[in-house]
């Protein structure tokens, strides 16, 4: 029985085919821990829908040591009985990241420099080796690729105090910690901007040359109705060749556009005609079918949404415009996008039996 909700929301919530029942591959969606547990609706789709946990922020470094060496792992702890609970796989994201980085670390990193690699190897093995067998993989590190184009990102602490080095560090220590965990490199716009995609490929290649313990490749995947598809489908292709593991790690889909940057969101459109419910719901459907016929299964870690509803998305919050990125819609329910995201699920199953017969 649910509390605090009517038969009304129960039925036609539940109503819908659950995604992940449809699903050859785990799939998720990032979800904010505390307000989460305060709406058992939320909670019902989640579990409906999804087999896999990721936290949209509350594994953050800045949210697990806010201040100076202290672990806070509370939140974390609630998140792994959560999952296990609820038979999900929990995903951690992430290890490093320049825009989680607390204010504290920046400091001492600058006071003296030669603190942080073995901070970072403390940080990493305590809670990597805290949570081993418990979260099945992790970003390693995200975002490390400059925004735009080439090369690295260098204005971060990471960079400038350790150099580039810090990246395959991260990854020997998370390694050495949890030699099972499936680790991950994650960044944005490497599906649409070809520079930036080189520059990531000829990192995870020089990786499994030396020996990096690299295993997969996230794809965040933040896209425009207007990224065509056909470079998608190249860039996921390519990766795949790499043999790694490839994560859809934090899907949605906008209509408008933005900068990059926090704020930064440029609204084209005020409000979502059914024409573009519709188109969206086809885009919904032919991402689905790119990763899986681009992808080999058993490189298919699965798609994870970064939010499973308009109401919550991160996009509307963090770049301070109107969209309408998600599956479902603000009155949480289920919009064209979730029957085009089902129809582009079922089409594997279908040809996967086929190939059997
Ligand atoms: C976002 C969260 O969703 C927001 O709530 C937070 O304010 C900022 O971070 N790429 C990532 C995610 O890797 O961690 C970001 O998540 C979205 C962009």
């Amino acid at each position: 029985m649910c509390i605090g909700c009517t038969q009304n929301d129960l039925s036609s919530n539940l109503d819908n085919p659950s995604l992940h029942n449809n699903s050859s591959f785990p799939l998720g969606t990032a979800v904010r821990f505390k307000p989460f547990q305060k709406d058992a609706q939320l909670r019902r789709l989640q579990q409906h829908h999804f087999d896999s946990y990721t936290a949209g922020s509350d594994m953050k470094m800045n949210q697990v040591m806010p201040t100076e060496e202290r672990f806070d792992f509370s939140i974390v702890d609630s998140i792994i009985a959560y999952a296990e609970e609820h038979n999900q796989r929990v995903f951690g994201h992430n290890l490093v990241w320049h825009s989680s980085t607390p204010e504290w670390v920046r400091q001492k990193a600058k006071q003296n420099p030669k603190w942080l690699l073995p901070f970072l190897k403390g940080y990493i093995q305590s809670y990597v080796g805290r949570y081993k067998g418990k979260v099945h993989g992790w970003d390693v590190v995200n975002e490390g690729l400059n925004t735009k184009g080439a090369g690295f990102r260098t204005d971060t602490i990471w960079y400038e105090t350790i150099g580039l080095e810090y990246i395959e560090k991260a990854f020997e220590y998370a390694h050495e910690a949890d030699p099972d965990a499936i680790l991950f490199y994650n960044d944005f716009n490497i599906e649409r901007d070809l520079e930036k995609f080189n520059t990531m490929i000829e990192m995870v290649q020089d990786f499994q040359k030396r020996g990096v313990p690299i295993s997969g490749i996230g794809f965040q995947m933040h896209i425009r109705m207007d990224i065509p598809n056909d470079i998608i489908a190249y860039t996921l292709k390519t990766a795949a060749e790499t043999g790694l593991h490839i994560h859809l790690s934090e899907v949605d889909i906008i209509f408008n556009t933005h900068d990059d940057t926090r704020g930064g969101g440029i609204e084209r459109y005020t409000e979502i005609t059914p024409e573009m419910l519709v188109a969206q719901a086809k885009k919904y459907e032919e991402l689905v079918k790119i990763y899986m016929t681009t992808v080999p299964k058993d490189q298919q870690y699965g798609i994870t949404f970064w939010g499973f509803n308009d109401r919550d998305t991160w996009i509307r919050r963090f770049f301070k415009m109107r969209d309408w990125p998600t599956i479902y819609d603000e009155n949480l329910k289920p919009k064209p996008a979730f029957y085009g995201f089902l129809e582009g699920l079922k089409s594997n199953q279908i040809s996967s039996k086929s190939n059997l017969n």
